[in-house]
């Protein structure tokens, strides 16, 4: 069948995404450009916050359509919103024909067998273990479908763990994605090497609580050591982070190992200690502060990063404050900033204290708007410098020889650089994956703009 898989959410959804491809590629089935035009249309969801859930109901009666008039036959909802709704969405959407949960990724050829041998919707919620730790989805796969036969694709992303043990108040994802399980090193570092081997010279290491990994005696800063070692590999990241989990250990890493990027994404959600002891955070803003110190004191030039959530129940003009004040004091490069979307059937549901949603968009605004002039200024000294980046995007030559689009890479320290193709001749020769020495002439807030420093410095 001809498929298509529209992602929402997080990192490791991005990565299962992958999986299911490489699953269904090893099935025979084909990838197309276009929801539109595919038989087979998966979408593989979020439910971290009500918006998430709602865009994709929102896209449902699109996808009716498509099943009564396009080529669609199958419909499947796969990832944490099925996980969360389970029959839920069979009832909502009869048109579904496949639910599928983020432990049983590895079922979906079968299910697809089934759904068309049978015709009625199938679903599996379960949690296999044994395969994600595994890996056994690479495995199955043809050796044509395998990641080798595709051009890279920046960033990519190699899970080393799934689910969450640290059951945050207010978050659904230890209920949609499980315990922490996480897979043996050599696994890992097999995937990686399968990944330079198809050329690929950065990679991404994700979890949710990435750093609490642990497999036997090995712990996270082990396995980055380890990772960073592979021959061919340029650049390494990993998020995201939780303090609690971040060893001293994870810092001398950091500070030691050449291919290691600094950059840590280090989400604090809140500045008042009430509201992390409510939030079931396990730090205060105080420990979280002498870590962000500690980790700029020993990793030269490092970026840290961060999720704030607002408005969470009970937050109050003084805790609304001490967030204020806690992010003049640790300057993060980025954040995300979120409201607080209440989640059902986990603790923070049963809180007391709303805030007002005007309170909550007031708090939120003034947030965003500190936090944009501090990153536009944290960016600013690189106005001038040069910098090494890794080419994601690079422009595409129109019918008529022209270059259309622009160079987007990254920087080591997770930096996105905008480089427009005028300011090279050479241009044609760069592609996807090498890395360019950039001089910055400007610097914004979220974005650096740049030109080639040396034609002679593509190192790739
Ligand atoms: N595991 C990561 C974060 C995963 S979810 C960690 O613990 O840091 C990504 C971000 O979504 C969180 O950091 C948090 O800021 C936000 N988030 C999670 N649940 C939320 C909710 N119910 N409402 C609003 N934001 C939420
Ligand atoms: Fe959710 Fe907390 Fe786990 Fe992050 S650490 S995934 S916020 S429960
Ligand atoms: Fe969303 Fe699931 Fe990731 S809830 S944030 S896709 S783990």
């Amino acid at each position: 069948m001809k498929y298509y898989i529209e992602t929402y959410g997080c990192q490791m959804n991005v990565y299962d995404s992958r999986q299911m491809e490489l699953l269904l590629q090893g099935d025979g089935h084909e990838p197309v450009q276009q929801p539109g035009e595919a038989e087979l249309l998966l979408v593989n969801t979020c439910a971290i916050r009500e918006s998430a859930e709602q865009r994709v109901w929102g896209q449902l009666g699109h996808y009716k359509r498509l099943k009564e008039k396009g080529p669609c036959r199958i419909l499947g909802l796969c990832g944490c919103m099925a996980q969360n709704h389970a029959e839920g969405i069979l009832r909502r959407a009869p048109h579904v024909d496949l639910v599928l949960g983020p432990g049983a990724l590895h079922m979906l050829p079968q299910l697809i067998r089934r759904q068309l041998a049978q015709g009625s919707p199938q679903m599996d919620l379960a949690f296999y273990e044994e395969d994600f730790l595994d890996s056994s989805i690479a495995r199955q796969a043809r050796p044509s479908a395998r990641r080798d036969s595709v051009d890279p694709v920046y960033p990519v992303y190699v899970a080393v763990m799934r689910g969450c043990d640290y059951h945050c108040t207010y978050c659904v994802v230890p209920r949609v994605r499980g315990g922490e399980v996480c897979r043996p090193p050599e696994r890992i570092c097999d995937e990686v090497r399968t990944l330079v081997g198809a050329g690929y010279r950065e990679v991404t290491l994700v979890g949710q609580t990435v750093n609490s990994y642990r497999s036997d005696s090995v712990d996270f800063a082990q396995l980055l050591r380890s990772v960073a070692r592979i021959p061919g590999l340029d650049r390494v990241r990993f998020a995201t982070s939780h303090p609690r989990s971040f060893s001293s250990e994870l810092i001398d890493a950091l500070a030691e190992e050449e291919k290691l990027c600094e950059h840590v994404h280090l989400p604090v959600q809140s500045g008042s200690d009430r509201i992390l002891r409510r939030m079931a955070r396990r730090y205060t803003a105080g420990e979280y502060r002498r870590l962000c110190a500690e980790l700029r004191r020993r990793v030269e030039g490092v970026s840290i990063t961060t999720d704030l959530i607002f408005g969470f129940p009970g937050e109050t003009e003084e805790d609304f404050q001490q967030t204020l004040d806690l992010m003049r004091e640790v300057r993060w490069e980025g954040g995300f900033l979120f409201k607080y979307s209440p989640r059902p059937q986990v603790a923070a549901d049963r809180l007391p204290d709303p805030v007002p949603k005007e309170v909550v968009s007031r708090r939120f605004q003034q947030a965003l708007d500190l936090q944009m002039q501090i990153a536009a200024e944290a960016n600013r000294p690189l106005e001038g410098t040069t910098v090494e980046i890794l080419l994601e995007e690079i422009p595409k030559r129109t019918d008529s020889g022209l270059l259309h689009g622009s160079y987007k890479g990254r920087t080591r320290a997770n930096k996105m650089v905008v480089v427009h193709p005028e300011d090279d001749d050479g241009a044609s020769r760069l592609r996807v994956g090498d890395l360019i020495a950039v001089r910055i002439t400007e610097a914004r807030a979220y974005t650096l703009y740049g030109q080639m420093a040396e034609k002679a410095a593509v190192a790739g």
